[in-house]
């Protein structure tokens, strides 16, 4: 199952949420590749020792047909997960594909001959709702969109279930959302109470039952290159992205 993390709004948690949805599946054995999409390179940076070793990247296998997808694949930090990296060059990917009859289905070209080797294949996206996104969008099965539960979080979400519905229609009719998931949220406060009560009104059953609160733990553990479940193991942010991948794959066999 191909798992697209998207939202275009920037800083909800979608490489936090990636990432540690990633190595909580690696951690329960399930085989997982993580896909970098994002020209910032957050996942990457998160979870390769020395990125500067590996001058390939999605970049030049999305563009170059000859550039075999296994050569930009590399063994993560992370125990059992594999990822597939990004760089800044991806930044040039949008203007390269403009244009290009099959611009929109390269991701889903490149992850077919390689997808039977996972059980999961999740893909981090960037805050834009561009050809990168799209890309992701018409090469997953199932989507989850983080929100954060502060003020403003909805803005912007027409826009996302727009586009999701147009990549139904054109493309991609299986495309389904399989949760959304509220990020940084903080109990103590009435404006992520408040935020909560929205978002259940928008989407209803389609919100995870687990939350992703604020968490120092789960800000610090990228920075030494390690997910949640090694950083801080008993941590409550541990504990939530480990609920969450029991809900994400109950939620897969349905
Ligand atoms: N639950 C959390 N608790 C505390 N900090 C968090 C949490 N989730 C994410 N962060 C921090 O918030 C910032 C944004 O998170 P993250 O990078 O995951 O968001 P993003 O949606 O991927 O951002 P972008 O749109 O730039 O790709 C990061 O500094 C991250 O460490
Ligand atoms: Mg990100």
């Amino acid at each position: 199952m191909i798992i697209a993390v998207a939202n275009q709004k920037g800083g909800v948690g979608k490489t936090t949420s990636a990432l540690n949805i990633s190595a909580a599946l690696a951690f329960m054995g399930k085989s997982i590749l993580l896909v970098d999409t994002d020209p910032q390179a957050h996942s990457t940076i998160s979870c390769v020792t020395d990125p500067s070793l590996h001058p390939k990247s999605l970049y030049d296998v999305l563009v170059r047909n000859e550039e075999k997808v296994e050569n930009i694949i590399i063994q993560s930090t992370i125990p059992g997960l594999d990822v597939a990296i990004s760089k800044i060059s991806m930044a040039k990917l949008e203007p390269t594909l403009i244009g290009e009859i099959d611009g929109h289905y390269r991701l889903k070209d490149i992850l077919a001959p390689i997808r039977k080797k996972y059980n999961f294949i999740i893909i981090d996206t960037p805050p834009t709702l561009g050809l990168i996104t799209l890309n992701s969008l018409v090469a997953a099965d199932k989507i989850i969109i983080p929100i954060q539960s502060s003020y403003l979080s909805l803005e912007g979400t027409d826009d996302l279930l727009e586009t999701i519905d147009k990549v139904r229609r054109v493309t991609n009719p299986r495309l389904e959302i399989i949760g959304v998931l509220i990020t940084l949220h903080d109990r103590r406060t009435n404006i992520s109470k408040d935020a909560v009560k929205r978002i259940n009104k928008v989407f209803g059953k389609k919100v995870f039952k687990t939350f992703i609160s604020k968490s120092v733990k789960l800000e610090e553990s990228p920075a030494y290159k390690e997910s949640i479940f090694t950083f801080a193991p008993h941590s409550v942010g541990a504990h939530q992205y480990k609920k969450l991948a029991e809900e994400i794959i109950s939620r897969a066999k349905n």
